[in-house]
């Protein structure tokens, strides 16, 4: 009871604001560079030094004492705290999308997409909600994240950024594409594709909690940039103030972006994404020691090998607010998670969304709604491809 109140009392005043590390610039562990938004010098413990995938190696350290979890929610009356006001208007994007768009052009497009998801593993899975929020960060949803390399074209297309090398699920969109195009060639855009994609995972790994519905209607891009990754997407030694920019300049405010870092409920991340910054012996974070000392186990490798582990420690397949559990707890792998208890705002945000699950749920859908929204190509600028990893070849004669 004792612990329940705790957290409730720690809510009230992280709703309040009242938490002490709201100031400007609070800086991350004191050991790890936190770039400005422009800065252009990279820490070298990121990205992964490989992308080859394999499987999470982590075992869960004790779970926390049960006293401390989970604490009886309280009658949501409070949920969600107010936004921060700072955020810019969201662009003029996602206009022109509609929910159930594809029904008279191709009627089983949904369907199609669904059973391709539904096909795939839990960590592939995890792979295609990430893909989602990396091909709407990097020239809007567009599926530019998925256009590969061509040595006459465009030798460096988003997909080889450092923070896409780790990406997975790119097979799932080509079956899914592939399939489509054998039942109404010419007709669903890749864009859509992945959009779905990521809304479909978030159903199956959520086991149907989160359920909702996905506008479509996106073009695909003709542009891909390697160059344009690093400044669009954030990088795991973020702190709260750089969070908060790099999502506003998608339109997306405070609100969306913590419900959104709930998707670190599932998945994984290769040790070299965190171990400089978060592991002994430069650890000087506020991860909890105990967890700090078996991610360094499970990341220590005899072979140089960079090892995955779990984004959860506790769930790690089930899209769920054990995440922001985690974060209470001090048990998460990057910087930019724990940073989310370092702003009143973030703080209260985290607070509310371990205590009223569905409303984090429901948070959730709306924010990947509105993420699905951002810089998306028309007829006017865009193209509907025939394979995903290439644009269509202009009509020579
Ligand atoms: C808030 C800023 C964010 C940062 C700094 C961040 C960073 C990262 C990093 C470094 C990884 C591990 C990559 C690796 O080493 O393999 C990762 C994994 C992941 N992220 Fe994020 N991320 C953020 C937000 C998001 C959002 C908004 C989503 C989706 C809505 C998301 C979904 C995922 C998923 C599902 C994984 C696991 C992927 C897999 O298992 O293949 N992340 N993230």
């Amino acid at each position: 009871m004792a612990a329940k109140l705790a957290v409730l009392g720690t809510l009230v005043l992280a709703l309040l604001g009242s938490v002490s590390c709201q100031q400007a610039g609070y800086g991350y562990g004191g050991g790890n560079p936190t770039p400005s938004p422009t800065s252009t010098s990279t820490p070298p413990a990121y990205p992964p030094t490989s992308p080859t995938p394999s499987p999470p190696t982590y075992s869960s350290p004790a779970p926390p004492p049960p006293t401390a979890y989970p604490p009886t929610p309280s009658p949501p009356t409070t949920y969600p705290p107010p936004p921060t006001p700072a955020s810019p208007p969201p662009p003029a994007a996602g206009s022109g999308l509609s929910v159930g768009y594809y029904n008279d052009k191709c009627p089983r497009a949904e369907a199609i997409v669904r059973d391709a998801v539904r096909a795939a593993d839990v960590g592939i899975k995890a792979g295609l909600v990430r893909l989602f929020f990396h091909d709407c960060f990097v020239q809007g949803c567009d599926a530019s994240v998925l256009l590969k390399p061509d040595n006459d074209t465009n030798p460096q297309p988003e997909m080889l950024g450092i923070p896409n090398l780790s990406l997975r699920g790119f097979e799932v969109i080509d079956a899914a594409k592939a399939a489509l195009e054998a039942e109404c060639p010419g007709v669903v855009s890749c864009a859509d594709i992945v959009a779905l994609a990521g809304r479909d995972a978030s159903v199956f790994l959520s086991g149907g909690a989160i359920n909702f519905t996905m506008p479509a209607g996106r073009y695909d891009g003709k542009v891909s940039l390697a160059s344009e990754t690093l400044p669009n997407l954030p990088p795991p030694f973020a702190d709260v103030a750089r969070l908060k920019a790099m999502f506003a300049a998608k339109g997306l405010d405070t609100v969306d972006m913590v419900a959104l870092s709930g998707a670190h409920s599932i998945g994984r991340s290769h040790c070299s994404s965190f171990s400089r910054d978060r592991l002994p012996p430069s650890n000087t974070s506020d991860m909890n020691p105990a967890f700090a000392t078996q991610l360094k186990a499970n990341c220590t490798s005899p072979t140089g090998a960079d090892n995955t582990v779990a984004q959860d420690y506790k769930t790690p397949d089930q899209l769920d607010n054990q995440y922001y559990w985690n974060v209470i707890n001090h048990k998460v792998l990057f910087a930019s998670d724990a940073a989310l208890l370092k702003s009143g705002d973030t703080a209260g945000l985290v607070y509310a969304a371990a205590l009223f699950q569905q409303k984090w749920e429901d948070r959730f859908g709306k924010a990947m709604v509105k993420m699905g929204g951002v810089e998306v190509k028309t007829a006017a600028n865009g193209e509907i491809r025939k394979m995903c990893g290439y644009v269509n070849k202009p009509y020579s004669g």
